[in-house]
């Protein structure tokens, strides 16, 4: 069933989502990525879209959507990148909730590495393009861009640190020091930092209910 909510608060924008960890290629077989499940990008789409919004979902994972979401593919940051920059010109919210990869291999090797004798390798990583550093410094005024960021320590801190940097409207600081939180677990605790109102933690919860709350709050934004 493919559902589109005819009323709620966010109906008749566009909203892009970035959802999943980013995967840098090393050779024809062989990538670096992170933990990520993509399952709070996947979360926030549906709170999207069930408040009436037109939602489209760069993505590195594929998962079910009940409702109507425009999923877009991509593995690499660079992928991620162009299709953000792509969609974003027409765009009234941009959430980065991806675990986007911070380097990637320097060359990418055209066939397969081979060990070289008993020792071991060095890989030379090169930094990637910020997408939400990007979006944050191009909005336009009525287009507003929210970002996370997972953190193990000092998770206000950086979060207000990251909000400032990237010009974002709201940061959702994540803590992910415990493993039955965050990463690909059902649960989180978040922290919602924007630039005029003090931090709000919100209590443990499944990220279907999470991302309902921050679109809640971001609604009231817009
Ligand atoms: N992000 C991004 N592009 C990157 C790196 C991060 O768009 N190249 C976005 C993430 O999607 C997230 C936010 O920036 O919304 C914060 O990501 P995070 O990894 O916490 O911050 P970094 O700026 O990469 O800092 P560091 O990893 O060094 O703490
Ligand atoms: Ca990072």
């Amino acid at each position: 069933v493919r559902l589109r909510a005819k009323t709620g608060q966010l109906r008749g924008k566009k909203v892009v989502i970035t959802a999943g960890g980013t995967r840098e290629a090393l050779d024809p077989v062989r990538y670096l990525t992170n933990k990520s499940s993509g399952k709070m990008g996947y979360a926030l789409a549906q709170a999207a879209a069930e408040n009436g919004a037109e939602v489209t979902l760069i993505t590195t994972t594929d998962r079910p959507t009940n409702y109507g979401v425009t999923k877009i593919f991509v593995a690499s940051t660079q992928d991620m990148y162009e299709a953000v920059m792509a969609a974003f010109p027409t765009a009234d919210i941009f959430i980065g909730a991806a675990a986007v990869s911070d380097f990637k291999p320097a060359t990418l090797a055209q066939d397969k590495i081979k060990k070289q004798g008993d020792g071991g390798v060095t890989l030379h990583l090169v930094q990637n393009p910020d997408i939400l550093k990007t979006v944050g410094h191009q909005k336009a005024p009525h287009q507003l861009v929210v970002g996370f960021a997972a953190e193990t320590n000092e998770v206000i801190a950086y979060g207000q640190d990251k909000l400032k940097k990237k010009q974002a409207d709201m940061l959702i600081a994540n803590d992910v020091s415990s493993p039955s939180i965050g990463f690909s677990s059902d649960d989180n605790v978040i922290t919602i930092l924007t630039p005029d109102q003090p931090a709000e933690t919100l209590p443990q919860a499944d990220k279907l209910t999470l991302a309902r709350e921050i679109m809640q709050r971001i609604s009231t934004l817009k």
